[in-house]
């Protein structure tokens, strides 16, 4: 095997795919643009949905890319060698070119001739089949083509192998996993790959999307089948340099390395340091990438911005629990961006709101723990007035709740005051917000990324009206700093650095109502992101040079790079009206409109 770094890995890959005739792409932004039913961007096909549904994509029908994804299913499970809140992944794309036989070709040139992989050691799951879909025997004979043997080819149910959707309905099919076998004991004779024993080590995924789930819960399929692929860069680089674990990669290293020299403390020596020690590695690194995200936001208490929060004040707690007594997250944040700042350049352009952010929520919990700590000490005298020396878990939990603080101080605080923690109360009242939490981020994902109904379209074209509205009224500073899209409203963050007058209002209204009632004709171009630039088209030029880009027109009144989609001709869209104006930080606005028939 080729003990390959990131930074090799990601070209390497990348380089191959091209030299096989895709085209490289960007990786888009952590912060989904008009996608109200995900948080954030959790695999590489994401940006990608449109696409794979039918529409056309500017730089073809063969792609590749490095991605940068956050899952945080579960952020306090994080902890463990193996968790990670945010990754990297690398992805090929057929949209309609190629489909099974040259993916597991592809993939298999990949991994023996390029990663080095002995092919004796990799093992492969395909789909058994079901009522929905057949059984793959097509993946698997191509598997057979290449010299993989029937005994390591293994026939597995949806919940194995089937990927997606992503949310509730879009694209998804069957897949093909590969896997390494790490040579480690199995762990009984029903061990096989995809066992968590850790014998058998994930190494890219082959997805066969043939289907679009509806809302109904059915598989439809589709007419054009798309290939999507998923390689996890840190799992891989891992099995590559014979790690147990990612956070021994070099990935990793530097950063622990840094707060062993904050701590004083040894990765390695004692479990409970070491999963202090991961959370705060992996908290901070994730941390920097939503900040420093080209659509990067500050912790807040909603959305995006909580979980940032719930990330970095973790991350301080952990530091505490160490010993670290000082603000410490920049220290760590420095060698975050030496790691990646190459190979995402809006880290650097963003560098001082990183830090600046990191800085104010890292002294604002130190101030949340004080007040807890004073909150505690004012409930002492009742406590001890009553007969029990154990403080309930609803108490502990409305600690943690309100004032954040986190339970292992409370139990230390109590302690010191000899009292002990219901910590198993606790954990209830903790369990049971976790379910009321979860339920509203599934709730997230209803309506599915495919969500481009009739109205959102609508709604999309309109945003593009209110943006040239905005710079005729407002001044041509006006820059579009978020877009959420539902099929109520849609809603408009741009900087301005006061509350629109009624008068403006109105203007931006009339001004968009005079383009609908023209009935404009909406077209598309494709072209390169310079030509963009030339043509006065607006867009947020994160695109590399030379890289190919939709250009929606409205008329003459709009010109802005998009991925679409949107209405055919203005005139069906209906009558615009804004119906809030607000703050939404400093210096930003936010207009809330709806289209009314
Ligand atoms: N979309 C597939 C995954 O995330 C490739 O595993």
């Amino acid at each position: 095997m080729k003990a390959l770094t990131a930074n090799e890995l990601r070209k390497l890959y990348i380089d191959f795919f091209v030299s096989k005739g895709h085209r490289q792409i960007s990786g888009a932004s952590l912060i989904p643009e008009n996608d109200p039913t995900v948080l954030f961007t959790t695999a590489g096909m994401h940006p990608l949905v449109p696409y794979i549904l039918g529409a056309e994509h500017p730089a073809g029908k063969m792609l590749v890319d490095y991605q940068k994804c956050i899952r945080t299913g579960d952020i306090d499970s994080v902890g463990d060698p193996h968790h990670l809140t945010f990754f990297e992944m690398l992805g090929n794309w057929s949209l309609g070119a190629y489909f099974k036989k040259e993916a597991i070709q592809y993939s298999y040139e990949f991994l023996t001739k390029y990663l080095e992989i002995d092919p004796e050691k990799l093992s492969v799951t395909v789909f058994a089949g079901d009522e929905n879909a057949p059984r793959d025997d097509e993946a698997a004979s191509v598997w057979r083509s290449l010299g993989i043997p029937e005994e390591r080819i293994h026939f597995m149910p949806k919940e194995d192998n089937w990927w997606g959707p992503a949310g509730e309905t879009g694209p998804c099919g069957p897949d093909s996993e590969m896997f390494i076998d790490t040579g480690r004991p199995a762990c009984g004779p029903d061990c096989r790959p995809g066992c968590s024993c850790g014998k058998y080590f994930e190494i890219w995924n082959d997805v066969f999307m043939g289907y679009r789930k509806d809302e109904k819960g059915s598989y439809n399929e589709m007419e054009r089948k798309c290939i999507d692929t998923g390689m996890g860069i840190e799992r891989t680089i891992a099995i590559l340099q014979g790690k147990k674990s990612v956070y021994e990669t070099e990935v990793f290293t530097p950063l622990i390395a840094k707060v062993e020299e904050l701590t004083g403390r040894k990765y390695g020596e004692n479990e409970d340091d070491d999963t202090s020690i991961r959370i705060i590695c992996d908290h901070i690194r994730t941390s920097v990438f939503i900040l420093g995200d080209q659509r990067g936001m500050a912790p807040s208490n909603v959305g995006q911005g909580y979980i940032l929060r719930r990330l970095i004040r973790r991350a301080v707690r952990h530091g505490r629990k160490l010993g670290i007594g000082h603000a410490f997250l920049s220290d760590i944040a420095v060698v975050v961006l030496s790691l990646y700042e190459c190979a995402y350049p809006e880290l650097k352009e963003r560098k001082d709101f990183i830090f600046d952010e990191l800085k104010k929520e890292e002294a604002k919990f130190s101030d949340t723990l004080v007040k807890g700590e004073k909150e505690f000490e004012k409930m002492l005298p009742n406590l001890m007035k009553g007969n029990s020396r154990i403080i309930s878990g609803r108490l502990a939990f409305k600690l943690y709740d309100t004032y954040g603080f986190p339970i292992e101080l409370t139990v230390e605080l109590a302690k010191e005051h000899g009292f002990s923690v219901d910590v198993k109360g606790f954990e209830e009242a903790f369990q049971k917000h976790q379910e009321v939490s979860r339920a509203g981020a599934e709730g997230q994902f209803k309506g599915g990324l495919a969500d481009h109904s009739e109205a959102t379209t609508a709604l999309h074209t309109a945003t593009h009206l209110l943006h040239k509205a905005l710079c005729d009224v407002l001044g041509g500073y006006v820059k579009q700093l978020g877009s959420n899209i539902t099929a109520e409203r849609l809603r408009f963050d741009f900087n301005h650095p006061c509350a629109l007058t009624k008068d403006e209002l109105k203007q931006i209204e009339d001004l968009v109502n005079e383009q609908i009632r023209k009935d404009l004709p909406v077209t598309c171009e494709t072209m390169t992101v310079e030509e963009a630039r030339e043509q006065g088209a607006v867009a947020q030029f994160d695109a590399k040079y030379g890289e190919l880009v939709k250009v929606y027109s409205i008329g003459d009144f709009s010109k802005e790079v998009c991925g679409g989609p949107h209405v055919e001709h203005t005139g069906t869209m209906g009558h615009f009206r804004i119906v809030k104006e607000q703050s939404s930080s400093a210096g930003v606005r936010r207009i809330k409109a709806v289209l009314e028939k």
